[in-house]
């Protein structure tokens, strides 16, 4: 073929691609590459209070193995699994302790904390739900054969939380090497907190969450295994750029997105070739990504 009639043709052929491609700018998804994880956020928190044993007990249910917490610390010590840094949303502190606002987490012991019910605000089917305690969460997880992201919330506010939560996963058998490979992540905003986890024991895997620059991803390789970013500033080329570092268990550096709660968000991160998808609707996760 005359060599202006190839040119001709591939420009054609490129323009026929380029109408073939999402808007989005996603690539399509691609068939060798496994489907992202779906993790239930804050356990299955459509159909059950957050961070709470029937949240997870309702995602096992639905078939979703990774489910993702938040933990924080009371006044005495003991790790809680709660999101909010105050007990006001998800538990019915107010009317039983008046005169304690801002009704911080630290402010309270686990004694005062177990007696609150964190189910009622949701539905009243979950009234006398606890909040429950990591080692609580952690049991009831290990009886379901389920997977955790587990997120340091706020630990700035808990010097020395790191620590503390790896004794945890220790005293309950989640730091053998079964677990560690495919069971355990640990993420927080913190770096700090994440380069605390990396440091005391290497062999878990860790997550930032946020987006870094991708200038600055070589620095968290070190100690990250996983950058963990708002779905909304996500794209095919930034998460490309995070695949491009090693993490420190030598694989390449992979990518959860979060909240992603419709059919189409799924689809588009999907696309871009995240690992896994952080959701408080899992099953229409599951579902868009099994119509692609
Ligand atoms: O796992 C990601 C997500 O949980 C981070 O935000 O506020 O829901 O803890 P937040
Ligand atoms: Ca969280």
């Amino acid at each position: 073929m005359h060599a202006r009639a190839v040119a001709a043709l591939a420009t054609a052929l490129a323009a026929v691609a380029a109408l073939l491609l999402p808007v989005s700018g996603a690539r399509a998804v691609d068939a060798q590459r496994p489907q992202p994880v779906v993790v239930a956020h804050r356990g299955a928190s459509s159909h059950a209070p957050e961070n709470t044993l029937p949240a997870v007990d309702k995602a096992a249910a639905l078939g979703f193995s990774w489910v993702e917490n938040d933990v924080q610390r009371t006044k005495d010590g003991e790790l809680v699994v709660v999101h909010d840094a105050t007990l006001k949303r998800t538990t019915n502190v107010e009317r039983l302790f008046p005169g304690r606002a801002p009704w911080n987490v630290k402010d309270f012991t686990a004694a005062e904390i177990a007696r609150l019910d964190a189910g009622s605000w949701f539905s009243l089917a979950f009234t006398g739900t606890r909040v429950p305690t990591l080692d609580q969460y952690m049991r009831r997880l290990e009886h379901n054969h389920e997977k955790l992201l587990l997120e340091i919330k706020n630990p700035e506010l808990y010097p020395g939380i790191e620590v503390q939560i790896l004794k945890v996963l220790a005293n309950d058998g989640w730091l053998d090497q079964r677990h560690l490979a495919s069971r355990l992540i640990v993420q927080s905003f913190s770096a700090d907190s994440v380069r605390t986890v990396h440091a005391l024991k290497p062999a878990v895997r860790t997550a930032l969450l946020g987006r870094p620059d991708t200038a600055d991803l070589h620095r968290y390789a070190a100690f990250v295994d996983l950058i963990n970013p708002s779905y909304r500033s996500l794209s095919a080329a930034y998460v490309a750029a995070v695949r491009a570092h090693r993490g420190p268990h030598g694989a390449p550096m992979g990518v959860f997105a979060w909240t992603v709660d419709d059919a189409a968000g799924a689809r588009t991160v999907a696309g871009y070739g995240v690992d896994g998808i952080i959701t408080n609707k899992p099953e229409v996760v599951r579902a868009a990504l099994t119509t692609v």
